[in-house]
């Protein structure tokens, strides 16, 4: 069933394992103590409060974001950005999870949960995602989803030491989510 985008922007989504909850101001401090933690800051960079704030938890038009729960504690987020020009319609997803919870399979379960909603709910028909390309845990996290290499792009993302490196392109056809 397709909604309208203000019922869908306040939907609370359920998986197996995680809730992801609409990202609201709330949540800043948390996902920033969260983006602090050596093992998600190597790969998502220097993020203070402010940041956080403006960038995840700001509301804009085009991304969805979600904080990720587990028995009603946010451990991670995930977001959808959308792209919204009708001939080239789909939606990127990228995510980060709490090092004490990474390596339990939350990470394929928040991303099968937000698919699951871009495809029935919001009508995509193609899903991306970019991990570093050295980011070996990400790409087989996003595998064992469905998502399949397409190519590297390279010097896509600037680290925190300064370096461009290159990213691994992933995309997942509606049909082939493994749900
Ligand atoms: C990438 C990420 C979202 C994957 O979610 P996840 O729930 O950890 O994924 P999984 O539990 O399926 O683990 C994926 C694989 O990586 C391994 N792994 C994950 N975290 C690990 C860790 N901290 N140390 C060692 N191995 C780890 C797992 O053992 C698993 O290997 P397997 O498939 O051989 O069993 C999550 O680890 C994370 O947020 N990492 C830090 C931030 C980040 O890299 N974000 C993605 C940027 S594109």
């Amino acid at each position: 069933m397709m909604r309208d985008s203000a019922t869908l922007r306040r939907m609370e989504l359920h998986g197996r394992q995680v809730a992801l909850r609409p990202v609201a101001p709330a949540d800043a401090p948390a996902l920033a103590a969260i983006l602090a933690e050596p093992s998600v800051a190597r790969w998502w960079g220097t993020f203070g409060l402010a940041r956080v704030e403006a960038d995840l938890a700001g509301g804009h038009p085009d991304e969805e974001g979600f904080g990720i729960l587990v028995d009603g504690v946010c451990v991670g987020y995930i977001q959808a950005v959308e792209e919204t020009e009708p001939d080239f319609r789909h939606a990127g997803i990228d995510l980060f999870l709490a090092t004490a919870v990474q390596g339990r399979g939350l990470g394929p379960d928040a991303i099968r949960t937000l698919a699951t909603h871009l495809i029935d709910d919001r009508g995509h028909h193609r899903l991306t995602i970019d991990p570093a390309a050295d980011n070996e845990a990400a790409i087989r996290a996003y595998t064992k989803v469905g998502f399949r290499p397409v190519g590297v792009m390279r010097a896509y993302q600037r680290m925190a030491d300064g370096q461009w490196v290159d990213a691994l392109l992933m995309d997942l056809l509606a049909e082939e989510l493994v749900r």
